[in-house]
């Protein structure tokens, strides 16, 4: 496979083509997923603020001279991230077309919901049709105005983490952010994700179930329990190993499908192709609009060694 190229520098416009009034209503009122500061000091008003929460998600802090993947970049928060810390080459991936039409799985039971919710996005989106225009981006893809107001150089293509096969190019880093919760075939997308990674990929997933510490990464009890689980089940009372589950949450309004046990959704990585994996950090990120402290859970999967 090719190593991932480096990309041609493109002239930007500033925020200032537009107005500081106007950059002010687009970053409060268009809708944002990310909090992404810009030059002036104006930040978007996303769903999730990450600056005080980075540390957890273990970024090498210089990655000059590697080339980064963000699969499911939403506003590019951390491909802008990854830029600044000198990465060589940043490619964003996404499914938004940004037309109103619903870029995730979503079950049958949810389908309509979903349409509502991205029609009335890409509804709010539209009232900024003169700011895209003036950055020369298409409407609604926050992304790429980010990257225009930043001066960034980093690459956006729209392309599912299920055809990860079309880049022919493995990268150094690839970061996956709450995604794989979201998807209806995380295994497939996993086994994808070993065969783009050039060395570690990371992965931050939401809802995880509550693992009562990092010590047991394979989720095994500890010998007095095991014994005595031993013992129930040569009595015939069988009982389920809850730290290594995962929920279904399909029919609910989330948006997510499972919600895995950190040590559940570890196997699941070493099964699917990575050599070594570790989990780095359980952490709480609050959710802007409702207030809850989501949980995650980062995971560091290293490549295995090829011959
Ligand atoms: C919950 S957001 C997470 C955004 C960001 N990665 C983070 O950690 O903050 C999930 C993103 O993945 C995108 N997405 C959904 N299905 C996808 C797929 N099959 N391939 C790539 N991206 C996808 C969504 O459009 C959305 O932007």
């Amino acid at each position: 496979m090719m190593a991932a190229g480096k990309q041609p520098s493109l002239t930007v416009p500033t925020e200032t083509s537009y107005g500081r009034d106007r950059l002010k209503e687009f970053s409060e009122s268009a809708h944002w997923y990310h909090c992404i500061t810009f030059p002036s000091g104006i930040t978007t008003k996303g769903v999730y603020n990450h600056d005080q929460y980075l540390h957890y998600y273990g970024f090498p802090e210089s990655l000059a001279g590697l080339t980064v993947l963000d699969v499911g970049a939403a506003d590019g928060y951390f491909s802008f991230e990854f830029e600044r810390r000198g990465a060589a080459n940043v490619l964003a991936i996404d499914t938004n077309p940004f037309d109103g039409s619903v870029p995730t799985d979503v079950s049958l039971a949810k389908l309509a919901q979903y349409e509502s919710k991205y029609d009335s996005v890409y509804q709010s989106n539209l009232r900024f049709g003169d700011v895209y225009e003036s950055l020369a981006v298409p409407v609604g893809n926050n992304l790429m105005a980010a990257r225009a107001i930043l001066g960034s150089k980093i690459e956006y293509r729209n392309l599912s983490v299920y055809d990860l096969h079309a880049l022919d190019a493995r990268y150094d880093v690839v970061f996956v952010g709450d995604l794989i919760e979201h998807l209806k075939n995380p295994i497939v997308a996993l086994e994808n994700l070993a065969a783009v990674t050039g060395k570690v990929c990371i992965i931050s997933l939401s809802n995880v179930l509550p693992s009562r510490s990092l010590a047991r990464p394979d989720g095994e009890s500890s010998l007095a329990r095991r014994l005595f689980l031993r013992l129930l089940s040569s009595l015939g009372v069988q009982i389920a190993n809850t730290s290594r589950g995962i929920e279904y949450h399909g029919e609910a309004g989330g948006g997510s499908f499972f919600h895995f046990f950190p040590q559940t959704f570890r196997r699941a990585l070493l099964a699917s192709g990575f050599g070594r994996v570790e989990i780095k950090s359980l952490f709480e990120l609050p959710h802007l609009r409702t207030g809850v402290a989501v949980p995650h859970a980062i995971f560091h999967c290293y490549q295995a060694r090829r011959s």
